[in-house]
């Protein structure tokens, strides 16, 4: 069976790295090759970008550009070699994220944003995509209580964030076979249940 690309997304504080490691974990004990991976990051280059874009302040189309480079980086080193061999691929945000933030947070023109999409994968796309949805004073309440100092994105004021948010929906309603809205803010193992069952319907039948 051949390998799937399943990206995770939501807002700063969502959750959703904790559950990234848990389904590799799940879909190992299911006999997949599993690999675990970030953007902006999951190769050398692009952790060095990803530094630069988490800390550095920079004009918004610098940021983009730098987000898609990295990206652009990734897809050729690890995921496009991964899915060719059969194996998965389990990926902390992807270019939903770019519609997100640079797009809904920022303001940047969508239409930008597609035609660097399409540059820079047109050929491929997630299966799946797994969107970690909560209410915004959740999310800022969980990120207040971090101990390590915030990011230059987690940094942003809450109506950054509420437009964020509303772009992820925004997609998730325009995309709705491949973007699954995940309500985040239930027990972790209400929360595993369901992706264990949209994971089988969508990925292993
Ligand atoms: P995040 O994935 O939240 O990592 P951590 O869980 O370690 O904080 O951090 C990445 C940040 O980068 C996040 O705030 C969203 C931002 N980002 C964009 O703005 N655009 C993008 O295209 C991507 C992939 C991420």
């Amino acid at each position: 069976m051949k390998g799937k690309f399943i990206t995770f997304e939501g807002i700063d504080g969502a959750g959703k790295s904790s559950h990234v490691e848990w389904l590799a974990d799940w879909l190992r004990g299911q006999g997949k090759i599993v690999h675990i991976t970030r953007e902006p990051g999951g190769t050398p280059l692009g952790e060095r970008l990803r530094q630069l874009l988490l800390s550095e302040p920079m004009h918004l189309e610098t940021e983009t550009l730098l987000m898609f480079a990295a990206r652009r980086e990734h897809l050729a080193q690890l995921i496009e070699p991964a899915l060719a061999r059969g194996e998965w691929v389990v990926c902390d945000r992807f270019t939903d994220a770019s519609y997100a933030y640079q797009g809904g947070g920022r303001g940047l023109d969508r239409a930008k944003l597609l035609t660097l999409e399409n540059w820079v994968h047109g050929h491929i796309q997630p299966d799946l995509t797994l969107l970690f949805d909560l209410p915004l004073e959740v999310a800022r309440e969980r990120i207040a209580l971090t101990e390590r100092s915030l990011d230059r994105f987690e940094q942003e004021k809450a109506d950054f964030h509420h437009r964020v948010r509303l772009a992820y929906l925004e997609r998730a309603a325009t995309h709705p076979g491949r973007i699954q809205v995940i309500q985040a803010d239930r027990s972790l193992e209400d929360i595993r249940k369901t992706l264990e069952e949209i994971i089988t319907t969508n990925c292993l039948k």
